[in-house]
């Protein structure tokens, strides 16, 4: 099987079995392994986003409002490379201030096509958008934007079609994703798509460590807040007071890896299964890679991409990419 038929199996799979039987055989599997792990995709349950919009906003969190002034910035550039008409489709959408400055910018936009998981976020999001831009048709389209994609129709009457993937949602994939995403989204693009891509750069891990643990115990809560989900959600019974948040810089993979490690050795019930923890062992919960502008360029390259235009802020912390 091919990388790609895989990742369709998996995600097909997903789909038709319902998010709760995913979510229960996404953390069993997770915890029978070797090295436990968990998926970063289910920190977001309502608890969850709440969390993480009150991370982008903390002092050692430079990522988002960095991103969102090169966008500022770049925003004109941007948009005279983009040209007028377009349809403009956000993968794994809900970055509402970045998704404005860029639909404010934009010349005579004709659709907004969200791409999420969740039916019920996607007809919000489409819903706050659609009283401060009547002109533009809103499209929501639900589904992985690692798999295949329904693109309506209609978005191929635009001039141009214009991908947005901000946030450096692209640092939780492995190598074999992100390869994936970019040959898709050439796919649903077309030829004479552009693809505008948020990337956070790697940097001193005095900078990255306390922005992914920071004073104020934020994101120690996220990452917990998965342990609470799986109890509530999983009857399950892990004790939050026996497992500490811990963020690491990776050097050699590049990435910041955030783990819940067990301070006593301990067992756990789920779903009736018992899993056990030794004094110190971790359950890995998300990898957050840190990128060079050449690095991802040539990821990008292999798939069909090539770079139009690189912005990045002055003390080169995140990157804004144009690829066409
Ligand atoms: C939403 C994946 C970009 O990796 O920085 C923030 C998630 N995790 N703090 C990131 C996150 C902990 C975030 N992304």
């Amino acid at each position: 099987m091919t990388i790609m038929e895989k990742l369709d199996a998996k995600l097909g799979n997903a789909v038709s079995a319902g998010a709760d039987e995913i979510f229960a055989s996404d953390v069993l599997e997770g915890l029978s392994k070797a090295r436990k792990e968990l998926p970063c995709r289910w920190f977001y349950d309502t608890r969850g986003s709440e969390l993480f919009e009150e991370i982008t906003s903390l002092p050692e969190y430079y990522p988002t409002r960095t991103e969102a002034q090169i966008l500022t910035d770049s925003v004109a550039e941007l948009s005279r490379l983009a040209g007028p008409r377009v349809a403009m489709i956000e993968y794994g959408a809900g970055a509402a201030v970045k998704t404005r400055i860029l639909l404010d910018a934009l010349e005579t936009p004709l659709y907004y096509a969200p791409v999420d998981i969740s039916d019920a976020f996607l007809r919000g999001v489409a819903e706050g958008l659609a009283e401060d831009y009547p002109d533009i048709a809103m499209r929501p389209i639900v589904g992985n934007f690692l798999s295949d994609l329904d693109i309506p129709v209609e978005l191929q009457t635009a001039q141009r079609r214009l991908g947005f993937f901000p946030g450096s949602t692209i640092g939780n994939l492995s190598d074999a994703e992100i390869t994936a995403f970019f040959t898709r989204a050439r796919q649903q693009l077309g030829e004479d798509g552009m693809l505008v891509i948020g990337a956070d750069l790697r940097k001193s891990p005095e900078i990255l460590v306390p922005a992914y643990d920071d004073a104020a115990g934020v994101t120690a809560a996220f990452n917990k807040n998965l342990l609470v989900r799986i109890n509530r959600e999983l009857a399950a019974d892990f004790d939050l007071e026996r497992f500490q948040h811990k963020a690491v810089w990776n050097d050699v993979d590049s990435r910041i890896e955030m783990h819940l490690v067990s301070e006593v050795a301990q067992s756990v019930t789920l779903l009736g299964r018992r899993f056990d923890f030794v004094q110190g062992e971790s359950i890995h919960t998300e990898n957050s890679r840190k990128f060079t502008v050449p690095g991802l360029q040539a990821l990008a390259q292999d798939c069909g991409w090539r770079a139009l235009s690189v912005w990045e802020d002055p003390q080169k912390l995140f990157s804004l990419q144009m690829l066409g």
